[in-house]
């Protein structure tokens, strides 16, 4: 294949299929909703998830005060909710009554779980050595709670500049070997 120079900035729009998600922290009566795109799974057991979490951020304050979030994962049904809630911040927002999302308790966390997604997943800073050279946070999931039906509900992965890519169909690949 031919290929041609292209901005090393951009290279993220080939390799983010990970689902958009909501992140929902909380810090003393505080409470906060955050997107969040840039993320990945770094271990299964425990079950560690690094994050990107800029540190102008609302949600950076509270999430490093409290040393807990949720990571919550929307269908795509409820897509332009997810790009609101990227587009203000909770320090003069309250993006829950604003922009219309249901805050529900956790288990094992202050973080609320929001109640329109179909996965929350309650996480704790694992390890911090990262968060003050890149804004890199170590989380653990610590309790997931998963709606059972659909299997696969859509979602959306954010490839830069407003534009996003609908999860597809799923198939099921065996190696031959
Ligand atoms: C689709 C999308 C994905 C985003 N991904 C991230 C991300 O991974 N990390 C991050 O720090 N900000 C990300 N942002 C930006 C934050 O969501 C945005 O700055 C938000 O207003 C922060 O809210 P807060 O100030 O209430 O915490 C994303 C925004 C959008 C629209």
């Amino acid at each position: 294949m031919i290929k041609k120079d292209f901005p090393v900035e951009d290279v993220r729009r080939f390799l983010e299929p990970t689902p958009t998600v909501l992140v929902t922290s909380a810090y003393k009566d505080k409470q906060n909703i955050m997107t969040m795109g840039w993320y990945t799974v770094m271990e299964f057991v425990p079950s560690l998830i690094g994050c990107m979490i800029t540190g102008s951020n609302y949600s950076f304050g509270l999430i490093t005060k409290s040393r807990e979030c949720v990571i919550n994962i929307p269908s795509s049904d409820l897509a332009k909710k997810v790009v609101a809630v990227g587009n203000c911040s909770g320090a003069d927002t309250d993006k829950f009554t604003s922009i219309g999302f249901t805050a529900e308790p956790a288990s094992i966390v202050k973080a609320p779980l929001l109640k329109e997604c179909f996965a929350s997943f309650e996480c704790k800073i694992h390890d911090s050595k990262l968060i003050n050279a890149y804004n890199f946070f170590i989380f653990e999931v610590v309790r997931a709670h998963v709606a059972s039906r659909p299997k696969f509900p859509e979602t959306i992965a954010y490839r830069g500049d407003s534009q996003f890519v609908l999860s597809g169909k799923n198939i099921r690949i065996h190696s031959d070997k």
